[in-house]
């Protein structure tokens, strides 16, 4: 495990956030991971911050609001091939995601949330802020693009701090 700043291979990582990225979560005994393609790495409060945007039906969501805290794995390797599927299209609160998918994870180093246990930048954050859109003042064409066809299910801007990050192989 290499320890790095938040924003080593910045652009490496949001070029496979674009693709898919990992958010997990754990409340209690229930540990949950989900596909994220869209999110951002920057600095709010002179906080290095990971900002993840997350539907309001997403079992993630109910997680967060929960656990407070979330890790980011951004992989660098080859995953097992129910990753994607399973943790881009099924929900937590039906299944383990963990055990379907074929992925393992290990403790963190701060918090209480694991990292996936596969190659790659993690970053670990506390949850500092979070707040749910809505239509008022968002843009009308991403509205209807984005929105219209599924009303109530506007995302969540989830800020993370950045407590640590680094590279395992
Ligand atoms: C490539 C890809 C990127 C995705 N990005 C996001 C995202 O940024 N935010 C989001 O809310 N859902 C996103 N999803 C959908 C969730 O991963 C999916 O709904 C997942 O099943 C939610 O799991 P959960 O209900 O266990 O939280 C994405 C799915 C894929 C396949």
């Amino acid at each position: 495990m290499q320890r790095v700043t938040y924003n080593f291979n910045a652009e490496k990582n949001l070029g496979i956030l674009s693709e898919a990225a990992f958010l997990t979560t754990r409340w209690k005994e229930k540990i949950n991971t989900m596909v994220i393609g869209w999110g951002t790495i920057g600095v709010m409060w002179r906080l290095p911050v990971f900002i993840a945007m997350v539907r309001k039906s997403r079992f993630t969501y109910e997680m967060l609001e929960k656990s407070r805290e979330f890790t980011v794995t951004f992989p660098y390797g080859e995953l097992p091939p129910a990753a994607l599927p399973v943790c881009g299209q099924e929900s937590g609160r039906k299944m383990d995601k963990l055990a379907a998918s074929g992925l393992t994870v290990c403790p963190a180093q701060v918090i209480n949330t694991p990292v996936l246990n596969v190659a790659g930048m993690h970053y670990e954050c506390k949850l500092v802020y979070d707040r749910t859109m809505g239509e008022e003042k968002l843009d009308k064409a991403l509205n209807e693009l984005w929105y219209t066809k599924k009303p109530e299910n506007y995302h969540a801007f989830f800020i993370g701090e950045i407590v640590a990050s680094y590279i395992t192989e």
